[in-house]
């Protein structure tokens, strides 16, 4: 077996992401054996705190399915990693007395090179980063940028000229914003491209690494009965939606750069798009599935602002309690016109797809969190049953629902006979509910992402011309927004959003799944 170490860096290791989602999923990753044996995770953080307040920190947000079984484990010891020049390991074992144990970690003990170390330093100080070889060890680093995007390009220099590997891979997982049109996302590749291949670079959509997104592709190449049905011959429309329960909170300082737009539709929404729609491809190879998914975004019109509407959640009481508005969030500048909702309808060019509206609706602030893909199919042709179900039509559609989150579940909406005398037809779902049929926990999208990472597998990150042809569709419409200062429509905060979006779908003769109100 090849002698090889893994650092993993977390720069950012303070910020919210990686407390509640980076460490978290590591900490899965390792505790359920997926690591390699012999590596250590360090915490790299702008925030000035000792290791024990890193520790705590950190300890306070491992919600990750494994933390209920902690009390069980038994006890650690910390020794300093072999994979560092003389002065840093002197440095880091006055930093570090060994009696400093996380609580998360209190009674776990690690195979003597498995090493869950965290570690906090100021991030402009490059020569922290700058870890030596161990002779005759292969080294490989992977670096996580959990950072905001005006110190990108300084940390991925100081990765690229201080601390690659000499002798083995040295990797860069970026998280978005990558840039907040196809200008700035252009002169941030450039950028990144003068320190990285583009082989090194893994631009991360954390929608990728969900369970349901994964299985899109299963589902439509492995079974015969989808694929023959996918397309304008029998897709009506195709719905992507996302919601949150929830306001900004505390990210509206980031937030309001950018809005729901840039924030969701213009890389998850759009993701799931391109997977969705995207031709069969070669094989499974990342190249040949992001040349596809290319295809699709490169075959789309740019969006039109007219087939766009936008939002925003304002203040609202209810059974006595109160409900912030978007701008009442202190971070957030007054009478800002950043959309925390929008709708959009986008049409692909090809052959498969010419003609289906697929909508996009995003929002925060709504009466539920959920994100889904709605499939709704053409009417059957001279419908036998028409009558049976009443005046409404729409009833005899069938639907394919892909519920991304939560209660993950797979179900299609079929015409069904009531049981009993006489001929009344209803809607009844077939319903594949992730809970009932997989009982496992299903793994956060970070843990599948991570370990592909570290495994170069590349299928799931965003290749950087993809990035552009996702940039292109959007970029347009969203300079004419915010020169025109499009005023967003007001919707309460936990409502199901404003009703521009229901005239919107209307205008391609759509009705949003959704709102069918018989799904929980
Ligand atoms: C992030 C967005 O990419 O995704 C957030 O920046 C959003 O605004 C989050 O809340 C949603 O992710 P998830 O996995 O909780 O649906």
């Amino acid at each position: 077996k090849e002698e090889s170490t893994l650092s993993i860096t977390v720069v950012g290791a303070s910020g919210d992401l990686a407390k509640k989602k980076i460490f978290p999923a590591l900490f899965a990753l390792f505790y359920e054996d997926w690591l390699p044996e012999n590596f250590t995770v360090f915490g790299y953080a702008r925030t000035k705190l000792n290791d024990e307040e890193l520790r705590n920190m950190i300890s306070g947000t491992l919600t990750c399915r494994v933390n209920q079984r902690f009390s069980t484990l038994p006890d650690l010891s910390f020794p300093i990693p072999h994979d560092l020049n003389a002065d840093t390991r002197e440095h880091l074992q006055g930093k570090l007395p060994h009696t400093a144990k996380p609580s998360y970690l209190k009674n776990f003990e690690l195979p003597i090179e498995a090493v869950l170390h965290m570690y906090s330093c100021g991030t402009r100080n490059e020569n922290r980063l700058h870890f030596n070889l161990l002779a005759g060890k292969v080294s490989n680093r992977l670096f996580y940028l959990s950072i905001p995007p005006n110190i990108f390009v300084d940390v991925v220099r100081s990765v690229s000229l201080r601390a690659s590997s000499l002798n083995g891979w040295t990797r860069v997982i970026v998280e978005k914003p990558f840039g907040r049109d196809s200008e700035s996302s252009g002169e941030l590749t450039r950028c990144l491209k003068q320190y990285l291949t583009e082989d090194q670079i893994f631009r991360i959509d954390h929608y990728l690494g969900k369970e349901l997104v994964e299985n899109l592709s299963v589902l439509r190449f492995s079974n015969l009965v989808f694929e023959p049905l996918w397309s304008r011959d029998y897709i009506r429309n195709v719905q992507l939606i996302f919601s949150e329960d929830f306001g900004t909170e505390g990210r509206g300082g980031y937030f309001d750069n950018y809005g729901i737009i840039r924030d969701i539709m213009q890389n998850h929404l759009l993701q799931i798009l391109a997977l969705f729609a995207m031709e069969t491809p070669v094989s499974l190879d990342a190249e040949d599935v992001r040349n596809e998914k290319v295809k699709v975004l490169r075959s789309m019109k740019p969006l039109k602002l007219g087939d766009v509407i936008v939002g925003q959640y304002k203040g609202h009481s209810k059974s006595g309690k109160s409900y912030p508005a978007y701008t009442d969030d202190p971070t957030v500048p007054k009478g800002s016109l950043t959309p925390t909702f929008a709708a959009a309808a986008l049409f692909i060019n090809n052959a498969r797809w010419d003609g289906v509206p697929f909508l996009m609706k995003a929002g925060k602030a709504l009466h539920t969190r959920r994100a889904e893909v709605r499939v709704q199919f053409r009417h059957v042709p001279g419908n036998l049953y028409k009558r049976n179900f009443g005046t409404d039509l729409d009833m005899a559609t069938n639907e394919l629902v892909l519920r991304v989150q939560p209660d993950e579940a797979i179900y299609l909406r079929i015409n069904n006979k009531v049981p009993g005398l006489g001929m009344r037809l209803d809607r009844s779902d077939l319903n594949l509910l992730y809970s009932a049929r997989y009982p496992r926990e299903i793994p956060d999208a970070y843990e599948r992402l991570l370990l592909d990472a570290i495994a170069g597998e590349r299928r799931l990150f965003i290749r950087s011309d993809e990035l552009d042809a996702a940039w292109a569709l959007f970029t347009p419409m969203l300079k004419e927004l915010e020169e025109k200062k499009i005023v967003p429509e007001l919707y309460p905060h936990g409502s199901r959003g404003p009703v521009g979006a229901h005239y919107l779908a209307a205008k391609y003769n759509v009705r949003w799944g959704d709102l069918g109100g018989d799904d929980s």
